[in-house]
């Protein structure tokens, strides 16, 4: 667990070990085609794989974060914001908080898809400096829709 009060919304941490069920909770709030507790379950046994719950202590959870690292890359998997939590600066303060732990590990780039029909995502990333890569025609079914390829690579102290 890691407080933080530098965060838009005040006095919020960081549950860097949620049970399957918590952040299978947050994910069904956040996405249409959400993952289940199993599919967490799973996940949760790869050494590879993190899950975030960011929460407001006594009030409720706010956001999530899966990713997984492979050195020296990362990929981000998942980022949702509680629908009622949007706009706040969550998303940005998960992605800020996720490239100073990354950098701590010496990954040297971040990466993730999305679909390109999800512009508050789109803007998301391109805010926070991530570049198109690529595209991949189709690759999302419900709705269908082509992912864009984005990354950012980190830049470290000689
Ligand atoms: C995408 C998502 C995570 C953004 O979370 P958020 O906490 O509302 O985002 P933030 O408040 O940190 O916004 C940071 C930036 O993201 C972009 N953004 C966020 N919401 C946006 C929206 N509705 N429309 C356009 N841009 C948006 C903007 O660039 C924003 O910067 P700004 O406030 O200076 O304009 C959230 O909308 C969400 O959970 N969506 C559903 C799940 C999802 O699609 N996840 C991404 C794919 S895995």
């Amino acid at each position: 667990m890691i407080a933080y009060s530098d965060c838009p919304v005040r006095d919020v941490q960081i549950s860097l070990q949620p049970s399957a069920k918590e952040i299978m909770e947050m994910d069904f709030l956040c996405f249409t085609l959400p993952w289940n507790e199993q599919d967490y379950r799973e996940m949760q046994k790869q050494p590879s794989f993190n899950n975030w719950l960011l929460e407001i202590p006594d009030v409720c959870a706010v956001g999530m974060l899966a990713f997984q690292s492979v050195h020296p890359e990362l990929e981000i998997l998942r980022i949702g914001v509680h629908p009622d939590w949007r706009k706040r600066g969550l998303a940005e303060f998960m992605l800020e908080q996720l490239e100073i732990l990354a950098k701590l590990d010496r990954i040297e780039s971040l990466w993730l898809q999305v679909h390109a029909a999800n512009k508050s995502a789109v803007s998301l990333y391109s805010k926070l400096a991530y570049k198109e890569i690529g595209s991949r025609k189709n690759y999302f079914r419900d709705p269908s829709g082509d992912a864009l390829l984005f990354k950012k690579l980190l830049m470290h102290d000689a």
